[in-house]
């Protein structure tokens, strides 16, 4: 088999959540240059429909097509694999993005206590909000991705954005992003065992911090970004297009004897020592 065929989504349908800005645009870009039929959803629909006329004035091999949902609105989501599934001639590929902060953590930056982060202050629609979305609506996308896919008999690839949030704990990201990843992971690693015998393959990809427009671009910002160019190995954070390959392998039949994998992209960010506590 050539690298080339390894790596080829030509023709494959392709549905991303939470695709008008930052790591679900960039899986889009790859999937459509690479002649994938694609679909973004997201809740923000002027920056999806900027997004999707931006990827087709690219040229793409492929098509790109917007669907306005917000992934916590289960009957939504059901019309929308459903619209997609008869467009594109079923589902190969999800991915299962779309994501939210969670806000300050009970630590600054600086490392100083930050009360409105701490367990007994936090507000408990903020943490419903953030579970909601970041794990419950990853647990849905993959429930609707498992259905069409078992019932296309062709196999399939899901993939789930978790974070490195997933494997440590830290200060200074509000606390209910950590379970909501570490809940993410591990549904990975749950549903891959029972689809495995469909051949669908289900991986999760772990991102350390990539520049996006998550926590409102805050990541573009230099100053806001230091403590995380401390704490990489490699003394920067990720551009978006970085996520590319590692997509396309986990799409493509390139990764077909990987599923369940936790695959890390961090810059080695997770191998700091841990933070002192004051
Ligand atoms: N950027 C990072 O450093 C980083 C690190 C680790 C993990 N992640 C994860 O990557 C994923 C993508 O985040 P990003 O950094 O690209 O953020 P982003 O804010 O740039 O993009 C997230 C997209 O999801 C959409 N979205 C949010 N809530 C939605 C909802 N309810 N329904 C539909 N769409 C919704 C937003 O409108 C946005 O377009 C998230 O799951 C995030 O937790 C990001």
């Amino acid at each position: 088999m050539s690298l080339e065929s390894m790596f080829d989504v030509a023709g494959k349908s392709v549905l991303v959540t939470g695709a008008a800005y930052g790591l679900g645009r960039a899986y889009a870009e790859i999937m459509a240059a690479q002649g994938a039929h694609v679909s973004v959803l997201d809740l923000n629909a002027d920056q999806l429909a900027r997004t999707v006329a931006e990827i087709a004035a690219t040229d793409p091999r492929g098509t790109i097509h917007a669907e306005v949902v917000d992934v916590t609105d289960r009957a939504a989501m059901d019309a929308v694999f459903d619209t997609v599934s008869v467009r594109q001639g079923g589902i190969d590929v999800v991915f299962a993005n779309a994501g939210v902060d969670a806000g300050p953590g009970f630590l600054t930056p600086e490392g100083h206590r930050n009360p409105d982060g701490e367990i007994d202050n936090l507000d408990d629609a903020h943490w419903d909000k953030v579970i909601g979305i970041n794990l419950t609506s990853i647990y849905y996308t993959m429930k609707l991705a498992a259905r069409h896919m078992k019932r296309q008999g062709r196999g399939g690839s899901i993939i789930a954005t978790s974070s490195i949030a997933a494997f440590y704990v830290d200060g200074i990201v509000g606390t209910p992003y950590m379970p909501a990843k570490a809940g993410v992971s591990h549904l990975v690693k749950q549903v891959a065992m029972e689809l495995g015998r469909y051949g669908i393959r289900v991986n999760a990809i772990c991102p350390g911090p990539f520049i996006t427009n998550i926590a409102g671009g805050r990541m573009a910002n230099v100053e806001d970004r230091q403590a995380f160019v401390r704490w990489s190995c490699l003394g920067r954070v990720a551009e978006t297009e970085e996520i590319k390959p590692l997509a396309l392998y986990l799409a493509s039949n390139a990764s077909g004897y990987v599923t369940g994998s936790q695959m890390v992209i961090d810059g080695g960010l997770i191998l700091r020592p841990a933070p002192e506590l004051d």
